[in-house]
């Protein structure tokens, strides 16, 4: 199994490669997760990743671990102005989150699979997707769309803490950590995301509603659209997505303990 959170090539791009890389699934999963700020994919990734080893490849995290490395950033004009568009809400250009992706192709036929987190977020980028996974031989088995009302994606937005140290990601409300600002896992401090102040809400939540109509007229056309609701808990709502996948016929057995136990040498 690839080392679990071990997404440098993702992260860097170019000839970065993954630690370590174990034994691939028998039947990698290929899926995208959909849904507005703050609904809470980077929390199902997780459970996602943890129950199916797919590679969790979020685009926003690229961007944000560009900003952790300035020397990086600044030396290229591109990433600072993806980085100056995301600090404000607006989605970062297609043109520079097409290239992001088209330097990262090897990450797209992973033996291990992937889950797309944060793309595509318009027609273009989904169109672009489609040729990408032509050119190198996955089809997508599922697109989960997470649906929430706007009032509790608001409310998971603004009480989201995130440690500066270890990158976990906590809640005021849903997910406190056992002393105020202070990561649980590493004891590092919390701080709120800027683009999580509510003017820059506003405008990611105004930025989705006018993107992603087509994004989802795309995937539905295609027959690979599952809508989630993602109101409930966390267990909840990965409860949701995982009847979609059953549903799917895809054999329980995949899961990477079931994966494990069969190729475990008889006792
Ligand atoms: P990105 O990082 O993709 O952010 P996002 O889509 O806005 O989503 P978030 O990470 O904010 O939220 P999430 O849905 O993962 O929720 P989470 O699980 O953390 O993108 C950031 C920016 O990068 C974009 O705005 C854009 O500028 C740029 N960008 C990225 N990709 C791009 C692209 N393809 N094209 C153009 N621009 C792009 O949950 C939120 C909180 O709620 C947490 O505190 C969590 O603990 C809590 N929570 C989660 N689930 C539950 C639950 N069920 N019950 C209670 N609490 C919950």
């Amino acid at each position: 199994m690839l080392r679990k959170g071990d997404r440098t090539a993702w992260l860097k791009g170019g000839r970065a490669t993954c630690i370590a890389p174990g034994p691939f699934p028998k039947r990698p999963w290929y899926l995208v997760l959909l849904g507005p700020p703050g609904v809470g994919k980077g929390t199902q990734a997780d459970k996602l990743v943890e129950t199916y080893g797919a590679c969790h490849l979020s685009t926003g995290e690229i961007f944000r671990a560009a900003c952790r490395n300035p020397c990086e950033a600044a030396d290229s004009p591109v990433m600072r102005a993806a980085l100056d568009a995301m600090a404000r809400g607006e989605l970062v250009s297609d043109e520079i989150v097409i290239e992001i992706i088209r330097e990262r192709i090897r990450c797209l036929h992973c033996m291990h699979g992937f889950l797309l987190d944060g793309f595509p977020r318009t027609v273009e980028q989904a169109r672009v997707l489609d040729q990408l996974l032509e050119q190198v031989g996955p089809r997508l088995d599922a697109v989960i769309l997470l649906d929430a009302p706007e009032e509790v994606i608001i409310q998971r937005l603004s009480g989201r803490r995130v440690c500066r140290r270890c990158k976990a990601s906590w809640h005021v409300q849903y997910k406190p950590t056992r002393v105020d600002g202070i990561c649980d896992n590493c004891g590092g401090e919390l701080f709120l995301r800027d683009d999580d102040r509510p003017e820059s809400v506003k405008v990611r939540l105004d930025a989705y509603r006018n993107t992603i109509g087509p994004v989802i007229d795309h995937y539905r056309d295609s027959g690979v659209l599952h809508v989630v609701d993602a109101s409930g808990s966390p267990e909840q709502v990965f409860a949701n997505i995982r009847a979609v996948l059953e549903a799917e016929g895809r054999p329980w057995e995949k899961t990477l303990d079931e994966a494990a136990a069969r190729q475990a040498p008889p006792a």
